[in-house]
């Protein structure tokens, strides 16, 4: 049995813009793995294709070419997708209800009820420390509040493998530690984890591997263990800048990068 819980291969994706009349290439040629229990942060500047390649292997949008895999399903598939958790980039929350509420709806939509829904809501308010607010309208909650309630809706099906997309974004150190706390907690309940950001601090504490995207292609992938051989948050920060402008520098000459796994292939043959 594979433990490869996100294969993806030769993921292209073309948007098109109907204003322009262009077609503009936004993932091009996109190979990932993930593996059971893994945390992987695919990292990479604004408007790098990190948000795209999350609605892909949700099923969200359809792939131009290439194909995807994940927990052993075409993307978007129904049985999948009750194994998943998703916390969007930004989610939208209907601001007349109430914590538990909204919590409430989402448990129903995946048939939970009786005292196995009560439980769980608890469980998750407790979790993200939203318990004393829990019959406060969601109009009244910071971003932080929000944000935490975002996560906690992401885990109302208890999902084997979860995708974050900047779950950190525009939170305060405090917010931060907590979504923090979380990941970490989710892993080691060995669950699956596919998290973008730009929060490298965090994606040092919480990732085992990650991946760079630049322009559409994916430019690097390393362990953490690797990176940071010291240990040292700044050895991410390093490598981040090193990749983005070594791929920068031939992007300007050549008016391409080179993706990583073609790089990979031409040292070690391919896979
Ligand atoms: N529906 C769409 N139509 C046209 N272009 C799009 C669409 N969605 C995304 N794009 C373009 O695709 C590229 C990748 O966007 P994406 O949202 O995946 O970036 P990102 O890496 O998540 O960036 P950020 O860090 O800012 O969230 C961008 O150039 C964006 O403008
Ligand atoms: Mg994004």
């Amino acid at each position: 049995m594979t433990d490869t819980v996100i294969r993806v291969e030769g993921l292209v994706k073309d948007h098109f813009s109907h204003f322009l009349r262009k077609r503009f290439r936004a993932l091009d040629g996109v190979n990932l793995t993930v593996q059971k229990g893994e945390a992987f942060g695919l990292l990479g500047p604004n408007g790098a294709g990190k948000t795209t390649t999350q609605k892909l292997l949700l099923g969200l949008i359809k792939p131009t070419a290439g194909s995807i895999t994940v927990l052993g399903k075409a993307a978007g598939e129904k049985s999948a997708l009750q194994r998943i958790g998703f916390l969007p980039e930004n989610p939208y929350f209907y601001a007349y209800l109430t914590a538990q509420e909204f919590l409430d709806f989402f448990a129903q939509l995946f048939d939970l009820s009786g005292k196995v829904k009560a439980d769980r809501i608890k469980e998750l308010l407790e979790l993200v420390s939203l318990t004393e607010a829990k019959d406060r309208p969601i109009r009244k909650f910071s971003k932080g509040m929000m944000q935490r309630l975002g996560v906690a809706q992401a885990l109302i099906n208890d999902p084997d493998l979860v995708f974050f997309d900047e779950p950190n974004s525009g939170l305060d150190p405090i917010g931060r530690r907590d979504i923090r706390q979380i990941m970490l907690l989710l892993k080691k309940q060995g669950k699956t984890i596919f998290f973008n950001s730009h929060m490298l601090p965090d994606v040092k504490e919480i990732c085992d591997r990650v991946g760079i995207l630049h322009r559409g292609k994916m430019i690097g992938e390393n362990r953490i263990s690797e990176i940071c051989k010291s240990g040292s948050y700044q050895e991410l920060e390093d490598y981040f800048m090193n990749m983005i402008s070594n791929a920068e520098d031939e992007y300007r000459k050549t008016g391409s990068v080179t993706p990583y796994h073609i790089e990979r292939e031409a040292q070690t043959g391919p896979r």
